[in-house]
């Protein structure tokens, strides 16, 4: 495929042809939508997918939950955690499924555990901001997806945009029109969309690099994941392309109610948690 003919009409019909979320994944998600669910009911659901059900159970025990007893079942597990904590986890799992195919070009691995930092730092700033967003987590975890979905398309035409974007020392999405007529936020958010992801989500997806281009309800969202970004590139999580801290737009510290030496101060507590939270998420695996 030469890159000229990635054009992105072609691009919207190989989306429509990925795997939506596994049937499980679905139905845990809708059921814990539901009002009128129940723990155990969750808890079954659950444990009709083993390695699911296998991966909830070492996060739970894991130190970054720091129970002070062991979780032996799933419904303590649901109880304890409550919905968000599990709904993250079973995210976490099928995003992971999704990520570790390996590729020669694109260092998954890498972007999965940068990803995996940016969700652990929403969850935590969102916490800490006060700002109480649901989906931050899931938001954060998949705002660079759009770049699992250009290697999957094409990893020839990615491996030439990286090289680009490392030759020129550039940030990937700078280059990505070039090679595919699109950027992997936008990528991402037609995945995300084939996925019925909630919009706040899709949205944060789209303009985690552009925040000021949000719509006024998901500023605060889509600033988060913005600032998570960057905040993970400062903690030394950062992808495999291009490691500086990329520039935030003024919008976000804005719309935080944040010092411009936020990322500055904060670095140290946050590069903990973000320690401790890796090693509990990677017994997903
Ligand atoms: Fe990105
Ligand atoms: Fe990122």
């Amino acid at each position: 495929m030469s890159e000229s003919e990635w054009k992105p009409i072609r691009i919207v019909e190989r989306i429509s042809t990925l795997p939506t979320l596994p049937t499980t994944v679905s139905s845990i998600l809708r059921e814990m939508a539901n009002p009128e669910s129940s723990a155990i009911g969750l808890a079954k659901l659950i444990s009709s997918d083993q390695s699911l059900a296998g991966s909830i159970l070492r996060v739970v025990n894991s130190a970054y939950y720091n129970f002070p007893r062991k979780i032996g079942s799933l419904t303590d597990a649901v109880v304890l955690l409550g919905y968000k904590g599990i709904r993250n986890i079973v995210l976490s799992v099928t995003a992971f499924r999704f990520f570790s195919n390996s590729s020669d070009y694109l260092d998954r691995k890498k972007l999965w555990n940068h990803t995996l930092a940016c969700a652990i730092i929403a969850d935590l700033l969102n916490r800490r901001l006060k700002l109480n967003e649901s989906n931050c987590f899931e938001a954060a975890l998949l705002h660079d997806i759009g770049k699992v979905v250009f290697d999957y398309l094409d990893p020839e035409v990615l491996r030439g945009a990286i090289k680009e974007a490392r030759r020129k020392e550039l940030p990937l999405i700078t280059v990505e029109p070039a090679h595919f007529g699109i950027t992997h936020s936008e990528v991402g958010t037609l995945l995300a969309n084939h996925w019925n992801l909630p919009d706040n989500i899709v949205q944060a997806i789209q303009f985690h690099h552009q925040p000021e281009n949000t719509v006024p309800e998901y500023l605060h969202i889509t600033s988060l994941v913005s600032l998570s970004n960057a905040v993970a590139y400062s903690v030394e999580m950062g992808d495999s392309v291009f490691e500086s801290i990329p520039e935030l737009s003024p919008i976000v510290f804005e719309t935080l109610k944040i010092k411009d030496t936020f990322i500055e101060d904060s670095r140290e507590e946050i590069s903990q948690s973000v320690e401790t939270g890796l090693e509990a998420f990677s017994s997903i695996n």
